[in-house]
């Protein structure tokens, strides 16, 4: 692969970077994405039976059903090379922003530090009435439990269709994408709102755009540069140019 000279020397001064992940991150590590047409989630199920409030409340077992499976499954698989060229940046760049749709909990385990979580944790679980009682997934047994302090259903602590981001998460995100000299999209569709944004805030505010992704999504045309390809051989190789 060949990485322009002038991005790699931006890279090393770069005191301010921020990227924005999505599922494609994790595809290496052995996670379905949600919109690949032969094996992503959406592909196989409805978003609408599993992942909006109104699922939940008309048949609450499915959607646990749903997320156990995959709160498994994450838990089984590692991070990837990419995940671990994430952690590097951050060593090298003095503020590193990783901002992450993804709920796998992958980047946290591979050793990133700052991370904003857009869409929540599936490793959490919090009461869907909202008394504020967050706990791990761990603490809690049944098909469809309840909250220990008022009753009511609990509820994985993810962002479900229809509902709004976590106001402090998103902040912090719309923060560095202002901020930042330089934003990197990689293994994200760009197809859902607010995080589809980011990169074109960032682009506002002058920073240089570098979209990594297997796929042209919607972001491509506007990016400085896009490598094309796994995420898990183009970050190690971008992290080396840049610091050895
Ligand atoms: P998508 O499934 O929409 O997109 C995954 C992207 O990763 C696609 O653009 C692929 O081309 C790309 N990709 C696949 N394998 C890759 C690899 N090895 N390296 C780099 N890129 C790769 O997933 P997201 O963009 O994360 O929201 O989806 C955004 C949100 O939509 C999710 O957070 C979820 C979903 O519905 C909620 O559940 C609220």
């Amino acid at each position: 692969m060949e990485i322009p000279p002038e991005l790699i020397t931006f890279l090393r001064s770069c005191v301010h970077a921020a990227a924005l992940t999505g599922a494609g991150v994790s595809k290496e590590s052995g996670l379905r994405t949600f919109r690949d047409p032969m094996d992503g989630l959406w592909a196989e199920y409805r978003p609408e039976d599993l992942a909006t409030p109104e699922a939940f409340e008309r048949t609450p077992e499915l959607v646990w059903e749903f997320y156990a499976a995959r709160r498994l499954k994450a838990g089984e698989v590692q991070p990837n090379p990419g995940h671990l060229a994430l952690v590097e940046m951050e060593r090298h760049v003095p503020h590193f922003t990783l901002v992450t749709q993804n709920v796998d909990g992958l980047h946290r385990r591979a050793g990133s530090k700052c991370v904003v979580e857009l869409h929540g944790n599936i490793t959490r679980v919090k009461c869907s009435h909202g008394c504020g009682v967050f706990t791990e997934w761990e603490e809690i047994s049944g098909k469809a439990p309840t909250c220990p302090a008022c009753g009511e259903k609990l509820r994985p602590d993810v962002v479900w269709f229809g509902e709004i981001l976590p106001g402090d998460e998103l902040a912090t995100a719309v923060q560095a994408a202002r901020t930042c000299s330089i934003f990197f999209s990689i293994g994200t569709s760009g197809l859902v709102q607010p995080a589809a944004s980011l990169p074109f805030l960032a682009k506002q505010n002058g920073a240089m755009i570098v979209e990594v992704n297997t796929e042209e999504t919607p972001l491509t045309p506007s990016v400085d540069y896009f490598f094309q390809g796994k995420s898990g051989e183009i970050l190690p190789e971008l992290v080396k140019a840049a610091w050895g």
